[in-house]
Formats: C-alpha cells, structure tokens, sequence
C-alpha cells in the first residue's frame, strides 16, 4: 500500500475487503472513463460494481452520463479497475476530492492509469467522433491538486511533469490503434473548470497557447497520478468543434451522443491496450 492520508486508506481498504481481492492480487491497470462512455465496461469479465455512495468520504456523481461507481474485473487474468463517473471540479468539489479516485487507485496498486475524456477541438484538423492521444497538459487555469496536500503527507514537495503523458504508453497505443486500424491523433489538452463551455474569444486564445483540445477534467488527475508514480495515459474522444469553430451551438447532449457512438472501438482499443501493459 502506498503511503497516503486516512480517507484514501479507509475508502481503499473498503474496497479491497468488498471486491475479496485475494491478498497479493494487485490491479495492474485502472481506466477512468469520460463523459458518455460508460459502456465501455463491457471489456471486462468476472464485474463487480460498487457505487461512489457506498464508500468512505465519496461523495455522489452529479453528472448526466456519469453514473459513478467502481467496476473491478479482469481482462485475461489481470485485474483491472474502471471508473465509470468521475467527480469535477465544476460540480463544486475541492481539488483534493476531485482527485481522491486517483488515490484510492494508487493505494489498490495501480500501476498505469488510462483517463479518457469528451473534448472540444481548437485544432481545425480535428473532427467530432476523432480519438486523440494527449501528449501534454496545459493547467495553469486551474488550482494544483498538491498545493497543501504534499505538505502533509507525501513527498516530492515539487514534482515533475516533464513525461506526465508516459511516452512509452503512447508509443503502445499507436500500436494498438494501428492493429485496430484507428486513426490516432496527437495533441495538447487544456484544462479549464466549467461548467459553462468557452467563449469564441477564450478559444482563439487557447488557440494561441498552442492547444489542441479543451476539457473539464483529466489535468487534475493527471498531476496526481504522476505525483503517485504511476504511468499515465490521456485520450481524449473529440466530440465537439470548441465554441465559434462551427455553426452550433454546444450542448451536453451533443458530447454524449457523440461519445456513445464510439463506445465500442475504444472498448476494443481499452482492452487490447490493457492486454499489451
Ligand atoms: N469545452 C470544454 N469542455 C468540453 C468541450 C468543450 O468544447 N466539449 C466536451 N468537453
């Protein structure tokens, strides 16, 4: 077990006791799924579902799309966690909540985190229904999941972020998605709170950043995992064109249809990538 604070012990030893984990069996791979692909479940056999409600200091889901609950299973023999659901910043939690399934995964022995989002694309050349392979982060609009968090329980004070996107996990699921015959994009992500999506004007500076695609999660998560050692990988699911790229207005039922459309290649792409870590 990881050294961690109590609330990440209590709601993993929760866990650990409820899924009867034999003791050395450790979870090799997690998955966080964004908005809209909740189905992606489907990939593992042997499920066990266990809700955000029923675990020490969890609290509720709040999302249309984001059912929120853990899903344990195993693909071949490995066991594997996925979070259907997962809490944002927008809903009104702090950064430390944001980022507790983060912890609790760590603390279950995760050793490489996949975080899959609905995102809105800056980059022209970018289309709803695209899968894109995120190669950095942009964060600096929202609040550090660290700031007081590793004063109090965990070294480094300063972690770094130089890989934060494991090149090597990158590099394995270009493979995958070649053996898959997917197109892979790459690209960098912006984090931003919501709820309310961007202005035209906000996007073309986001443009200028050097962004590729803008979302409301995965940048806090993304800190923390890499603070936590663990190999992290970020695919975002393009489902919009970004504020005053196209004639639409946004809604959130458009990111969830798009997104439920393309459940079922990434499941193939999520299962043989698991199969390859
Ligand atoms: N902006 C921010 N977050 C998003 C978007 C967007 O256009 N689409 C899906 N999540």
């Amino acid at each position: 077990m990881h050294p961690t604070d109590l609330k990440t012990l209590q709601a993993s030893e929760y866990l650990f006791k409820k899924i009867g984990l034999p003791e050395s069996a450790r979870i090799n791979s997690s998955i966080i799924l964004g908005s809209g692909l909740s189905a992606v479940t489907a990939i593992l056999t042997s499920k066990q579902e266990i809700p955000f409600q029923s675990i020490p200091y969890f609290p509720e889901s709040t999302v249309p799309g984001h059912p929120g609950q853990f899903v344990f299973g195993k693909i071949d023999d490995q066991y594997i966690c996925i979070i259907q659901g997962r809490l944002h910043y927008y809903e009104g939690h702090d950064m430390q909540t944001v980022t507790l399934p983060v912890r609790i995964l760590a603390a279950l022995g995760t050793k490489n985190l996949i975080i899959t989002n609905a995102a809105g694309a800056l980059n022209e050349e970018f289309h709803p229904g695209d899968f894109v392979l995120i190669r950095d982060h942009i964060g600096l609009f929202l609040p550090n999941p660290l700031i007081d968090y590793n004063k109090k329980h965990l070294e480094p004070r300063f972690p770094e972020l130089t890989d934060a996107y494991s090149k090597r996990l990158r590099q394995i699921a270009v493979n995958c998605g070649e053996e898959l015959g997917l197109e892979m994009k790459e690209g960098i992500y912006v984090g931003v709170s919501g709820p309310s999506y961007e202005t035209p004007s906000e996007v073309a500076l986001l443009k200028s950043l050097g962004a590729d695609m803008v979302g409301m999660s995965t940048v806090p998560e993304v800190i923390v995992a890499n603070h936590l050692s663990m190999n992290c990988l970020g695919i975002s699911v393009i489902t919009n064109m970004a504020a005053g790229l196209s004639q639409s207005p946004l809604h959130h039922e458009e990111v969830l249809t798009v997104s439920n459309k393309i459940q079922k290649p990434i499941g193939r792409f999520l299962r043989m990538l698991c199969r390859n870590l």
